[in-house]
């Protein structure tokens, strides 16, 4: 793993280049497809369970780039309802990964003040994934300088599907009245409508598509698409992308 102080060395150079860009210019929520970890690991001849671990260190070092360059969400795309398809022992690896992530660096999260959050289906993880996710929740849940929250076992669809489905169950009990339903009646029952919809959303890896990935809150958001593969994406890649973003004129669907 990268030694701590590595880390934060490069942070804070990504940090101070960015220092004439004001908070309010910068993305409050980022959300990053970590993609090509398989990749990394196969240049170097080795399995995708390998790369998988550096991308999951390095997403400790991002974590805490986005924390330093002020960004207060960051939703990372970790496990989809369609990565149940890979190899076992991938699945396997990469749930351990989410296990251990939770439990090696709790200490370092609670120094960053990082509140970690999950998004996904729970009703077929593994039972051991559930405990330590849920205890890392509840423990971490009072941290307020940044949220990363983790999709896990994740689909955009099913997302909306879940969110219909309890909109539905609402109605039929009589708690909302159908004519009154709009899109933040819907918003509400999806997995986190305390937090506003990404500024931003980075794929690495060089494909250029959502893959189910937040679909609903991703309707007005700016996309960046880069090739690196993800555990060689950086801190300065990172800040990179903010500074391209505050340079982006968002418009919301209106005029100029
Ligand atoms: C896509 O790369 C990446 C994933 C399916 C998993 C992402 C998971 C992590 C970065 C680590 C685990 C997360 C936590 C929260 C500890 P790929 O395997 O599809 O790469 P490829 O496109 O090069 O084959």
């Amino acid at each position: 793993m990268k030694g701590f102080w590595g880390g934060r060395r490069r942070r804070l150079a990504a940090g101070a280049d960015l220092q004439d860009i004001p908070l309010e210019a910068r993305p409050e929520h980022v959300a990053i497809i970590m993609d090509g970890n398989g990749r990394w690991a196969r240049k170097r001849l080795m399995p995708r369970s390998y790369g998988h671990r550096h991308g999951a260190d390095n997403l400790r070092t991002i974590t805490s780039a986005a924390a330093d360059l002020g960004i207060k969400y960051l939703t990372v795309y970790a496990f989809s309802t369609e990565n149940w398809s890979r190899p076992r022992e991938e699945v396997e690896a990469l749930m351990r990964l989410v296990v251990e992530f939770c439990r090696n660096l709790d200490r370092e999260m609670e120094r960053e003040g990082v509140r970690l959050r999950f998004i996904g289906r729970r009703d077929n993880l593994p039972a051991e994934v559930l405990t330590t996710i849920e205890e890392t929740e509840r423990r971490s849940r009072m941290r307020e300088r940044i949220q990363l929250i983790v999709a896990l076992n994740y689909g955009g669809r099913d997302e909306l599907v879940q969110a219909t489905r309890a909109l539905a169950t609402a109605i039929r009990a009589g708690e909302i009245d159908p004519d009154t339903v709009d899109e933040s009646s819907l918003a509400d029952f999806t997995y986190m409508p305390d937090v506003p919809d990404p500024d931003l959303l980075i794929r690495t890896g060089g494909e250029q598509r959502l893959s189910n990935f937040l679909l609903w809150q991703s309707a007005y958001t700016e996309f960046r698409f880069t090739s690196v593969l993800w555990p060689d994406f950086s801190a300065e890649d990172l800040a990179t992308a903010v500074r391209d973003f505050a340079g982006r004129q968002r418009r919301f669907g209106g005029h100029k």
